[in-house]
């Protein structure tokens, strides 16, 4: 009893001080409660200030430059892109062909750095077989204008009125599927004055047809070696030296455009005059892109990958070892460089011994000042100084070097070629064939 009382007292006598302790701690609890929650709340908005600001700074960036998720480049300026052709987009099958929507039109434009948008005008249209049997004439064998390894070009008229080239691919071979996909890919996405520019296609289990612009001088080999191509359709004429100059530099643009203003990097891997064409004013296109590789396969530098391409035209480290990078397109660009000074063929077997391989016999004279004359083309004579000559000549000597890293990047060729080309246009005469090529924009000189 007496120590139930004193559990009692005890008991009752710390009551009130629990009492007090209880509301101290109720009071500095709801105190550090108080400070959490503000101190999460500051937080969380701190949070959120910071991604709203990257999101912001991303979508500036991605409207200047990398502008969807297939990472090529939509520069301003000259150059306009589109999104990647998707041909599995669960298109209905028209008429043959595979239809992308009612406006038969893939890919939406995309605006640019100035809100304009990146390709307006201009879409790649899907068109169905029918269409382009109608612009061919039922595929008429009068309509051919080439014959390369991958199929039959036929020059057409669509419903628009547009002329345009029609490449009918064979339709046997994985390798020619492989080409219609690259080509269709990348030339709806790269566009540049300087590559001949892709309208459309048509493709169906068994149809692959590719529409290109219609260059009407042909390929740059029909005018430099003339027995080979020239038809009805395309008149051959020797080319003066201003208007080879010019070609020059458009070419070397066009591999400059690919190399250094693509992202990711673009080798063409089939450089030589049969893929330069003509248009209005000899201005020069680059054209197919079936065997093309994308700089992002690169592993150190350089894609390894099956030699393809053309004899004569091949640098010799990618022919030995299959190594591709853009100084393989160098390459080749300096022999394109050597026909058109030569107006000599890359192989030609009918030749004497040291003369057959242009590469191997114009290396020594190229560099030698007494003997440099004696290999320009002929039908050439008179055209051009001799310091223009050198100059041209020494270009050609970097390009074929057999060191791939000794050869220049295209932007280098690009800026040599410049001054020429002024220089030649400023003293050019009226009845020529070139035109004030430095004055117009790219955009209106073809
Ligand atoms: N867009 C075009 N406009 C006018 N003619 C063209 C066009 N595309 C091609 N040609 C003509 O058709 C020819 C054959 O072209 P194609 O690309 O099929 O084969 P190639 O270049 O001769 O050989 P390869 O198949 O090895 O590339 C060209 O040389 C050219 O004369
Ligand atoms: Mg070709």
């Amino acid at each position: 009893m007496e120590a139930n009382d004193n559990t009692d007292e005890l008991h009752h006598s710390s009551s009130p001080h629990s009492g007090r302790a209880q509301a101290t701690l109720t009071d500095s609890n709801i105190f550090i409660i108080i400070v959490a929650v503000t101190s999460v709340i500051l937080l969380v908005v701190l949070a959120l200030i910071i991604i709203m600001l990257r999101r912001l700074k991303s979508s500036k960036k991605s409207s200047n430059a990398d502008w969807s998720g297939n990472g090529i480049k939509c520069p301003s300026g000259d150059f306009t892109g589109l999104r990647a052709v998707s041909y599995n987009s669960s298109p209905d099958v028209k008429g043959g062909c595979l239809y992308v929507g009612s406006l038969g039109r893939v890919g939406a434009p995309i605006p640019n750095s100035n809100g304009r948008s990146c390709r307006t005008a201009r879409g790649v249209q899907v068109f169905t077989y029918k269409e382009l049997e109608a612009a061919t004439d039922r595929f008429n064998d009068g309509n051919v204008i080439g014959n390369g390894g991958f199929g039959v070009i036929y020059r057409g008229v669509l419903s628009d009125g547009t002329v345009a080239a029609i490449k009918m691919l064979h339709r046997e071979g994985k390798q020619g599927e492989h080409a219609f996909r690259v080509e269709v890919d990348l030339l709806s996405r790269l566009h540049s004055p300087y590559l001949v520019d892709l309208l459309g296609y048509c493709a169906d289990q068994s149809h692959r047809l590719l529409v290109f612009e219609y260059m009407p001088h042909g390929s740059l080999q029909a005018h430099l070696h003339p027995s080979s191509q020239c038809n009805h359709q395309v008149q051959c004429m020797p080319l003066d030296w201003g208007t080879r100059l010019r070609i020059a530099l458009d070419c070397a643009r066009a591999l400059e455009f690919l190399h250094e203003h693509a992202v990711p990097s673009v080798i063409h891997r089939d450089f030589k005059c049969t893929n330069v064409l003509l248009g209005r004013n000899f201005c020069a296109k680059v054209s197919d892109f079936g065997l093309a590789k994308m700089g992002s396969d690169k592993i150190n530098g350089q894609i390894s990958t099956r030699v393809l391409g053309t004899t004569g035209y091949l640098a010799p480290e990618y022919a030995s070892t299959g190594k591709l990078t853009t100084k393989s397109d160098v390459y080749s660009y300096g022999v394109v460089l050597l026909e058109l000074l030569t107006g000599r063929v890359p192989v030609d077997t009918k030749r004497g011994p040291g003369e057959q391989v242009l590469v191997s016999w114009a290396l020594p004279r190229l560099t030698n000042r007494e003997k440099l004359e004696e290999m320009v083309d002929p039908a050439l004579k008179g055209q051009y100084s001799k310091k223009e000559l050198i100059q041209v000549a020494a270009i050609a000597a970097v390009c074929v070097q057999s060191e791939a890293d000794y050869r220049p990047i295209m932007t280098d060729i690009v800026q040599s070629l410049i001054p020429l080309v002024k220089n030649y246009s400023a003293i050019s005469s009226p009845n020529s064939m070139r035109f004030q090529y430095p004055t117009l924009s790219p955009s209106f000189r073809c």
